[in-house]
């Protein structure tokens, strides 16, 4: 059963590769928390696990906040970036009360009150709590982030807005939606869909230092990231 489970995640792996650009994928990132990569949470061979099932998604709230979630997700209240709690916002987009969507999946680990080995579904080889190798911010004891810039906590005023609508129907300084290319709103790419975490990054894809890391979709470089949404 678990080889046939791996040959379903690798055929999701090739699709995946197909859609997307040169991908340097999740082995080997801080990502890959299986016994191989960097936070080796259990004895688990496989790194998608931590996040994604093949079956049975269901079950614990927020189960489809991004396709087959596999993760505990936070319970946190945030205080998000918004005309209200960011002193000079000017924002015409609408901001969901709390975050939504691949955002709210990102900080399921990110907020640092969740444990980056609580799963839904546990693969095979040990319990939640069992961290080989931690490093960074993950503190062995409890399995959160507890420290460092991968800590973005439940403070969500001081980092660009997520969980946002794209309104360049009402903002002229943001480019077209239907054009934007490399990044991706949520569901799509049309006015009014959410800019998430996941626009600007792509938790597959490490990239390559000075340009595309860490995980994002385009390059930094000549503020390429920023300009592919902003005009300016
Ligand atoms: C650290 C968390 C994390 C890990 C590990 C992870 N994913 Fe994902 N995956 C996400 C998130 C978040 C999304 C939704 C956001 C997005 O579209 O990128 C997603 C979306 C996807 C999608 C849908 C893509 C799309 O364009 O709609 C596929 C397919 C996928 N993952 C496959 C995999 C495979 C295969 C692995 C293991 C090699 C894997 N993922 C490991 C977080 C993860
Ligand atoms: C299953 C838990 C988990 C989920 C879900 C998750 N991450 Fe992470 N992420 C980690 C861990 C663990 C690290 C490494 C922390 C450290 O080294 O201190 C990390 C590191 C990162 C880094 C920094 C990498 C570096 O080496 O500098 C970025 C950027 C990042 N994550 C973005 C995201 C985004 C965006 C999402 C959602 C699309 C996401 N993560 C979802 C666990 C997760
Ligand atoms: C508008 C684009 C954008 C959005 C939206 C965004 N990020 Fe980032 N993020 C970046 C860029 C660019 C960097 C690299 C910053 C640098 O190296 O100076 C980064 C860095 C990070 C890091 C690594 C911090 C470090 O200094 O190593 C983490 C972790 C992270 N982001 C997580 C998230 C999470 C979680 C969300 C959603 C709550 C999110 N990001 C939303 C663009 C974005
Ligand atoms: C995926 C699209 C996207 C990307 C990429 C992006 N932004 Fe944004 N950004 C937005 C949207 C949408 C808003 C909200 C605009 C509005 O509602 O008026 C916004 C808002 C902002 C704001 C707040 C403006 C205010 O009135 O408070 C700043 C500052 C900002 N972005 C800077 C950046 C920088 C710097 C980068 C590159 C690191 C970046 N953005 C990348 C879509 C994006």
């Amino acid at each position: 059963m678990r080889a046939f489970l791996s040959t379903l995640v690798l055929a999701a792996a090739s699709t995946l590769v197909s859609a997307a650009p040169p991908a340097t994928g999740v082995d080997g990132t801080a990502h890959d928390l299986s016994i191989t990569g960097l936070n080796s949470v259990t004895m688990a061979t496989r790194s998608c696990v931590f996040c994604h099932t093949v079956h049975n998604a269901g079950g614990g709230s927020g189960s489809k906040l991004i396709p087959a979630w596999n993760h505990t997700t936070t319970v946190s209240t945030f205080t998000m970036y918004n005309n209200t709690n960011h002193p000079g916002a000017s924002l015409k987009g609408t901001v969901d009360s709390q975050p939504t969507g691949p955002s709210l999946a990102c900080l399921s680990c990110h907020d640092g009150t969740v444990s980056v080995g609580s799963l839904l579904i546990a693969p095979s080889g040990g319990g939640n709590t069992t961290y080989i190798s931690a490093r960074g911010g993950v503190s062995p004891g409890t399995g959160r982030i507890s420290s460092g810039a991968a800590l973005i906590g439940t403070d969500l005023s001081n980092d660009h807005p997520v969980s946002i609508t794209y309104q360049d129907n009402l903002d002229a300084s943001l480019q077209p939606a239907a054009s934007l290319s490399g990044v991706r709103l949520y569901p799509e790419n049309v006015t009014g869909a959410k800019v998430q975490c996941s626009s600007c990054h792509d938790a597959h894809n490490f990239g390559s230092p000075g340009t595309t890391a860490p995980f994002l979709r385009v390059t930094m470089v000549g503020s390429f990231l920023c300009k592919s949404c902003h005009k300016k």
